[in-house]
């Protein structure tokens, strides 16, 4: 049932990757997931382009490139049809981000904890709230910490964090790790269960983690839903 949109127009924030992970572990826990794929590069559509010539079997359905005109409409059919619906958006502000964010139950924003990242993530959170403005009612969205450091959490991402929290703007209490496994998925047309622990370093740490930031995702929208 919800929509959940990944948005932030910093370029590289972590958008596709999260999508990417966030879609894998729903259907691996048995969801049923479709991942409207409305970023130019088209990443996760490929993969599966990927995949289907390979023979191998998709994990969640993908909608690629959905016109502007039509995305609405793609993103209420799905919403339908399926327990989660997972939008990759581009890394721009745009009409086709705007409509994504107008229907969505949640609004995922990850951002690399670095001083510059965290200040353009802020402009973010000032888009949604514009959008929400617009639309006359709240947009709910969440920062999400992308490409954490998975050993020690630096003093410069502690501040961060405590500006977040000063701020009370909704962080997801579990970050996307920077694993070599996040990359890999992309390499070999692969989800996280395929690939080879003796290929991918870190790989059971990696599940682990993408199964955290799913399950604190899930608890996020479920809240938002219930307000
Ligand atoms: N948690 C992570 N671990 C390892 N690599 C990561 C992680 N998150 C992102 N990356 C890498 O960082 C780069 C940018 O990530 P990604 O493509 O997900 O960003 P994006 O926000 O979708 O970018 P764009 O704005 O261009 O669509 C990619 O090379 C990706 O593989
Ligand atoms: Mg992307």
């Amino acid at each position: 049932m919800p929509a959940i949109s990944v948005a932030n127009p910093k370029g590289g924030a972590g958008k596709t990757t999260l999508t990417f992970v966030l879609a894998g572990e729903l259907a691996r826990s048995g969801a049923s997931v479709a991942v409207i794929d409305a970023d130019p590069n088209a990443i996760i559509a490929g993969w599966g382009r990927k995949r289907t010539d390979q023979g191998k079997p998709l994990p969640f359905e993908i909608v690629a490139s959905p016109k502007e005109s039509e995305l609405v409409k793609v993103i209420n059919r799905y919403t339908q049809s399926h327990d989660f619906v997972l939008i990759d958006l581009e890394g721009t502000a745009s009409r086709m981000t705007s409509r994504a964010l107008a229907r969505s139950h949640l609004v995922l924003i990850p951002f690399n904890l670095s001083p510059i990242d965290a200040e353009l993530a802020a402009n973010a959170v000032a888009l949604i709230q514009e959008e929400a403005e617009a639309l006359g009612r709240a947009i709910p969205f969440c920062l999400v910490r992308s490409r954490d450091n998975a050993a020690i959490e630096t003093k410069t991402a502690k501040r961060i964090v405590a500006a977040i929290t000063d701020a009370e703007l909704p962080l997801l209490p579990v970050g996307l790790v920077e694993r070599a496994a996040y990359r890999d998925i992309f390499d070999f047309s692969a989800t996280l269960e395929e690939l080879d622990p003796a290929q991918t370093s870190g790989l059971v740490a990696a599940r682990r983690n993408a199964f955290e930031v799913a399950h604190a995702v899930v608890e996020a929208v479920q809240q938002e839903i219930r307000r």
